[in-house]
Order: structure tokens, then sequence, then C-alpha cells
């Protein structure tokens, strides 16, 4: 590897694993804010604000100065800094120093996301908000804060020394800091996370709230979808309330139980919030906050499932302002720093 003094343009280029880490965490942030983004779109039924696409109207690329118009321009702008947060996380993997082939997949994984949802929300327009289009929609935002959280876990670990064949890998074996089994609870409750979230979109695509007056619905009882997605989120609950039982019983590492507790306060929230706005007939403010804490819920819940391994000689955490509902609120560092050994 060219030094800085041999090749002045590496000087420039470099990036370092912390700094790489913070290019992460604002890839986790704006793919965490684009969900409430979206959700606003379709909340103030603005989802075919601009009928074209990429265009706003015929070859207006910029929205005429209408309510509905200017609210899905915001989002699609959003979009456009979401892009850049990821073109950031792509090029940044490519400076870092060392450079780690886990973290460049990983960041290319989120360009082939955004590309998929650019399409999916173009195709969504075309197709007049069908619910198969946005359920997809709301799901793969998913899939991309899946992987852009995963990405900002991996560039915490501490970088190995190259190996033979001058690959860099992070530092140390995998470490379980908790027994196998309570590692397998860790998966089923992002997997029970993930079925009452569907549920949840199943709900929305029954419900008032479809983007646009001709956005057609889903032809479901919404009292019998609300009772599926609400057990689905009780599974969800009596999942949690297990896992941290027996992590208690089994003496976790406190950072473990930190984030637990988090899950567990951010999952009590999110149902209330969801029984209220169902009782009190879906006030768009209330789904607003309940698409919030989903989002926050969800990266919430995928950290404290990659949060159960480590690997030693981890490096300081970058004590993140992190998801979105919750900054401040709660205890910031317990939200996506790694676990240390
Ligand atoms: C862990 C707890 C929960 C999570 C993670 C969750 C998640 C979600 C998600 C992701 C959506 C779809 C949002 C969208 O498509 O934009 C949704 C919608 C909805 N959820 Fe929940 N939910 C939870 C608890 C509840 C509970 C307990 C109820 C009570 C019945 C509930 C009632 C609703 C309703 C009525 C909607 C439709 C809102 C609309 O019209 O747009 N949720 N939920």
């Amino acid at each position: 590897m060219e030094s800085a003094a041999e090749n002045p343009r590496n000087a420039r280029l470099r990036l370092s694993p912390l700094a790489y880490r913070r290019v992460c965490l604002f890839g986790v942030w704006a793919l965490g804010f684009i969900i409430v983004t979206g959700a606003a779109v379709r909340l103030t039924g603005s989802g075919l604000g601009c009928p074209d696409w990429p265009t706003c109207e015929r070859n207006q690329v910029v929205a005429p100065w209408q309510y509905h118009a200017v609210i899905e321009f915001g989002n699609r702008v959003v979009t456009g800094a979401v892009s850049l947060a990821i073109v950031a996380a792509v090029l940044g993997s490519s400076v870092r120093r060392p450079r780690r082939r886990d973290l460049t997949w990983l960041s290319w994984g989120l360009v082939g996301g955004l590309i998929a949802q650019i399409v999916l929300g173009g195709e969504s327009v075309r197709h007049n908000l069908a619910p198969p289009f946005i359920m997809a929609h709301f799901m793969l935002s998913l899939v991309l804060l899946f992987n852009a959280v995963v990405l900002y876990h991996r560039a915490g670990f501490d970088d190995a020394p190259p190996d033979a064949r001058g690959r860099v890998r992070p530092r140390g074996p995998v470490t379980p800091l908790v027994p196998a089994e309570h590692l397998i609870m860790g998966r089923l409750l992002v997997v029970s996370a993930a079925v009452a979230i569907f549920l949840g979109t199943v709900v929305t695509s029954t419900g008032p709230h479809g983007g646009d007056p001709k956005a057609r619905r889903l032809e479901l009882s919404l009292h019998r979808v609300a009772q599926f997605h609400s057990a689905a989120v009780l599974l969800f609950l009596g999942l949690t309330v297990l896992t941290l039982w027996r992590m208690v019983r089994v003496g976790a590492p406190a950072e473990v139980m930190r984030r637990g507790e988090l899950l567990l306060i951010l999952l009590l929230l999110q149902g209330g919030v969801g029984y209220l706005q169902y009782f009190s007939g879906v006030p768009t403010w209330m789904v607003a906050i309940h698409v919030t804490l989903a989002a926050s819920l969800w990266a919430v819940t995928v950290q404290f499932a990659l949060g159960l391994t480590t690997r030693p000689d981890s490096r300081p955490a970058v004590t993140p302002a992190t998801a979105p509902a919750t900054a401040g609120a709660l205890d910031a560092d317990a939200v996506l720093a790694p676990a240390k050994a």
C-alpha cells in the first residue's frame, strides 16, 4: 500500500475506521428518516401528488406550488439525501484504512436496495398506489434499514492484521455473550418483529390511509386484520419478556440487558400507541408516531440480536444520537453501540 508520502492522493482520500463508522451511522439515520417521510406522504394523501416519475409532472422535475405535489416532491428530495448517504457509505468503504471487504459488500447491498426502492416507488405511482406495491415498498425499507444497522455494527469491530493475501477481516473470533439457545431467541425476536410489522402493513392497506382517494384498499375486515396484527405483537412481546427473563437468569452482560430494556420499553410504547390509534379511528398524527416507533423498534430489535455476540478487542463505541424517536429520551449509547468483550 503506497503511503501518503508516496501518493498524496491517498492521504486526501483516507477514512479512519471511526470516521467510517460515523458515515454508517448517518446511513442508519437517513434510512430510518425516509420511512417517516414516506408515511407522511401516505398520511397526507399525497401519494399521487407527483403523477409522473421520475419527473413530478410531465417534463417538470420540480413540483408545482401545490400542497400534495410539494409533499410528494419533498419525499423525493429526501430520497436524494438518502442516496447521498448510501454513496458515502460505498465510497467510504473503499477509502477506509484498512479496507474491509465485508463493509464494502454490505454498503453495495444498500445500493442494490436503493435501486429496487426507487423502481418500486415509481411502480407504486404507476399502479395508483395499489396495496401490494405499497406494502412491498414499506417492507423493503426495513430490509434496507436492517442492512444499514448490520453495516454500522460491523464497522465497530476492530481490524485484524492483513492475511497472507493482504485481506483485512474483523479481529478475533465471533464470541457469544449468551448461551447458544439465547442467540436463537434473539433471532426469533427479529422474525417475530418482521411478522408483526408485515401484518401492520396489511392493516394499513385495509384502512383509510391509502395515500390518495384513488388508491384501492384490500377487501379485508379492518377489525379482523387489526386483531391478527395485535396478536402478532403480543407474541413478539411474550417472546421478548421470555428472552429477557432467561437472559437475567444466565447473567447476561449489562449492555445486552440495557438494549433488551430499551427494546421492551419501545415495544410497550408502540403497543400502547397501536391500541390508542385503533380505538380512536386512526388519526393521521398518531399513525405517523406509530410508523416512527415501528422503524425505531425494528432497528433496536436488529441491534439487540447483533449485540448477543461480540469480537474481542472491539474499539470503544461511538456514542450515537440514534433512532429517530428515542434520541435523548433514553440512554443513546445503549441503542446502537456494539457490545464490548
Ligand atoms: C410492536 C408493536 C407494533 C408494531 C411494530 C406495529 C407496526 C405497524 C406497522 C409497520 C404498520 C404499517 C405502517 C405503514 O404501512 O405505513 C402498522 C399499522 C397499524 N397498526 Fe401497528 N404495530 C404495533 C402494534 C399495534 C397494536 C398493538 C395495534 C392495535 C390494534 C396496532 C394497530 C395498527 C393499525 C390500526 C395500523 C394501520 C394504521 C394506518 O391506517 O395506516 N399496531 N403497525
